[in-house]
C-alpha cells in the first residue's frame, strides 16, 4: 500500500519525532494531542529542529518550511480519517490506549493500518479492541526518533503479512535500521537495557559510585554515547516506571523492578530532561548531577 498520509497521537517526546520524520520524508501528517498548550509545545520543538538544520546548513529554509506545511496539528480525532497509517506515540498507559484506539478505528478509514509505538504493553492487547488486528502491529521508534537508526518492527499474534512488511517498507522510507521483535514486554532492546538502567541506579543507592561517576565509567570503560543515568533522564522517568510495571508484572523477575530512588524522583515530579529534573538539573547550561542525599 502507498502511504500518503499518517496520523500521529501524541506529541510529546516520541510523536513530535514521528511526525517530524514522515513529513520530512514527503508524507502529510495530521498530529493529534489532548490540549493545545502541548500541541503547540510538540510543534514548536519540531519548529525548532528544524531552524537548527537550516542554520547548519542541512536544510533549505524553503524546505524547512514545506516540511511544517505538511504537518496538520489538531485536537480532533476526527482529522485522522482518511490516514492510511496511524502510529500512536500516547502516554505508556494501557486503559489510556485501548480507549484511544476504539475512537480511533471508529473513524479511520477501513484499510488503513495502525500501529503502536508503545516501549512496554501488548501490541496484540491493542489490537485486540480494534476490528482490524490484521492490520495492527508495533512500530518501536527510539528517541529522538529523528537521530536513532533503529526502528523494532513488532508483529502481534494477529498481524497480517501485509501489515508486519508495511512496517519494515516504513522504516526503509524512513532510512532506519529495521529488526523483527516478538510481541514480549520490552521487544529486544528495553528488555536488555532497562535492568540496565535500574542497575546502575541500584549501583548509585549502594554508594557504588557517584551519578557522574556512574556514567562516565559506561562512557569510558564500555564506550557507550551517554551514560546509564543520563539515558534514564532521556527516556523519561515516569515512562520509565510505568516499564517497570508491565515488565514486573509479565516476568516476574526483581531486576524489572523500579528501584526507591527512581520512584522517589518520579513522586517528586521529576521526570527527567522533559521536566527539567531527574538525575541530572537542566536548568542551567550545562546538565548538572543530583547525587541523592
Ligand atoms: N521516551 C522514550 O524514550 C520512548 C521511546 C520509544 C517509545 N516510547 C513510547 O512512546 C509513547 C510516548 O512516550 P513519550 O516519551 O513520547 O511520552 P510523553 O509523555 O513525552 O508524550 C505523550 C503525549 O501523549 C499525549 N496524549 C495522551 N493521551 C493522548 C490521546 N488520547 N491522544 C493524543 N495525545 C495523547 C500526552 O498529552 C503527551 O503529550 C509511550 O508509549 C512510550 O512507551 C517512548
Amino acid at each position: 500500500m502507498e502511504i500518503g498520509k499518517v496520523g500521529v497521537l501524541g506529541c510529546g517526546l516520541m510523536g513530535h519525532g514521528i511526525a517530524q520524520i514522515c513529513a520530512q520524508n514527503g508524507w502529510d501528517v495530521v498530529v493529534r494531542e489532548i490540549d493545545q498548550g502541548r500541541l503547540d509545545r510538540g510543534m514548536g520543538k519540531i519548529s525548532k529542529q528544524l531552524g537548527r538544520a537550516v542554520e547548519k546548513g542541512k536544510l533549505e529554509q524553503a524546505d524547512a518550511d514545506a516540511v511544517l506545511a505538511r504537518i496538520t496539528p489538531t485536537l480532533d480525532y476526527g482529522d485522522l480519517a482518511d490516514c492510511d497509517l496511524v502510529i500512536e506515540a500516547i502516554t505508556e498507559d494501557l486503559d489510556g490506549k485501548l480507549d484511544m484506539w476504539r475512537e480511533v478505528d471508529a473513524i479511520v478509514k477501513d484499510d488503513a493500518y495502525l500501529a503502536t509505538n508503545t516501549s512496554s504493553l501488548s501490541v496484540a492487547d491493542q489490537a485486540a479492541v480494534t476490528g482490524r488486528p490484521d492490520r495492527f502491529i508495533g512500530l518501536h521508534f527510539f528517541n529522538p526518533a529523528q537521530v536513532m537508526p533503529l526502528l523494532e518492527v513488532v508483529r502481534a499474534e494477529g498481524s497480517g503479512d501485509d501489515a508486519v512488511q508495511l512496517g519494515f517498507d516504513l522504516g526503509d522510507a524512513l532510512g532506519k535500521t529495521t529488526v523483527a521483535a516478538r510481541d514480549n514486554r520490552g521487544f529486544i532492546v528495553n528488555r536488555l537495557l532497562v535492568p540496565y538502567m535500574f542497575d546502575a541506579m541500584r549501583a548509585l543507592e549502594q554508594g557504588v559510585g557517584s551519578v557522574q561517576d556512574i556514567d562516565t565509567g559506561m562512557m569510558a570503560g564500555a564506550s557507550h554515547p551517554m551514560g546509564p543515568l543520563t539515558l534514564a533522564d532521556f527516556v523519561g522517568l515516569d515512562t520509565l516506571v510505568a516499564i517497570s510495571e508491565v515488565m514486573v508484572e509479565s516476568y516476574g523477575e526483581d531486576r524489572f523492578a523500579a528501584p526507591d530512588t527512581l520512584r522517589s524522583l518520579v513522586d517528586a515530579g521529576n521526570l527527567g530532561r522533559k521536566s527539567g529534573r531527574g538525575f541530572y538539573d537542566y536548568s542551567g547550561e550545562k546538565p548538572v548531577p543530583v547525587d541523592p542525599a
